[in-house]
């Protein structure tokens, strides 16, 4: 009945019936895979492989803090002493660690897919001392936190290889507290004199796309880095 008065409605209402019992499907779709993608779409992007743990020297690389300014990036994280912050995509723990001396009283929960990097990271808690800093393995489908346990949630260099965005992100969402915040940072992709690979890019456009289908607020864009965007989302309050 609904069908010729109101077509909209219908729609939602079919939607909804064939829904029924079956997780919803996200919006992906595939392609033939550039070089560097997996071949699978999402929003206009193709997904970017994972940079395996075969690569974590790279991340440890002297010179990143000059060439990425990552003293620069993680002063101008919005952290308070208590903060709960996952580092999502975490790698060797480059800066989960630094990150740990920010929140004292808080902790940094480094989550990865590869247990060979989180192996990396439980050792430097073993040299460093550092005891605030916990090792968790995620899937690539989610970050395994629980629900309303974080303040912020911190994604560098990382966001662009999940397999799984949307679920990567709902899970974030859940995670995080009402009025939590996360924190994206991406080589820029408007930026043709960055020298990274075009799919291990993101342009502030795409990313507010993303993030916000995902509830998320934002972004605050903070351009103080050489080569990245730092994109402050914002999960309402209310
Ligand atoms: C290029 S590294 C960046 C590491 C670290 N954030 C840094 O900047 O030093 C990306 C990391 O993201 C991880 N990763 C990819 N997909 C992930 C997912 N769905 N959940 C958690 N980590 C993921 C990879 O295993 C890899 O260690």
């Amino acid at each position: 009945m609904l069908a010729w008065l109101r077509p909209g409605i219908c729609l939602l209402v079919i939607s909804a019936t064939c829904a029924a019992g079956q997780p919803a499907q996200a919006p992906y779709r595939m392609v033939a895979p550039d070089r560097d993608g997996i071949g699978k779409v999402y929003m206009g992007r193709q997904i970017s492989h994972v940079m395996g743990h075969q690569g974590a020297s790279w991340l440890e690389r002297g010179g990143r803090r000059i060439e990425e300014r990552t003293d620069l990036l993680i002063a101008s994280l919005p952290l308070e002493p208590d903060f709960v912050v996952a580092d999502i995509g975490a790698g060797t723990g480059y800066f989960s660690f630094p990150i740990a001396q920010r929140v004292p009283q808080g902790r940094v929960l480094a989550v990865d897919i590869q247990p060979e990097m989180l192996e990396i990271i439980s050792k430097r808690i073993l040299q460093s001392g550092i005891a605030n800093v916990e090792p968790v393995l995620g899937g690539i489908d989610s970050p395994n936190l629980a629900v309303n346990s974080i303040d912020l949630a911190f994604i560098v260099d990382a966001y662009h290889e999940f397999s799984h965005p949307v679920e990567m992100g709902q899970g974030l969402f859940e995670a995080l507290k009402p009025g939590g915040q996360l924190v994206l940072i991406e080589y820029r992709g408007e930026d043709a004199s960055v020298p990274i690979k075009r799919l291990h890019k993101m342009t502030v456009q795409q990313a507010g796309k993303e993030i916000r289908a995902l509830g998320f607020r934002g972004p605050e864009v903070l351009d103080v880095l050489p080569q990245q965007h730092i994109l402050i989302f914002t999960k309402p309050s209310g």
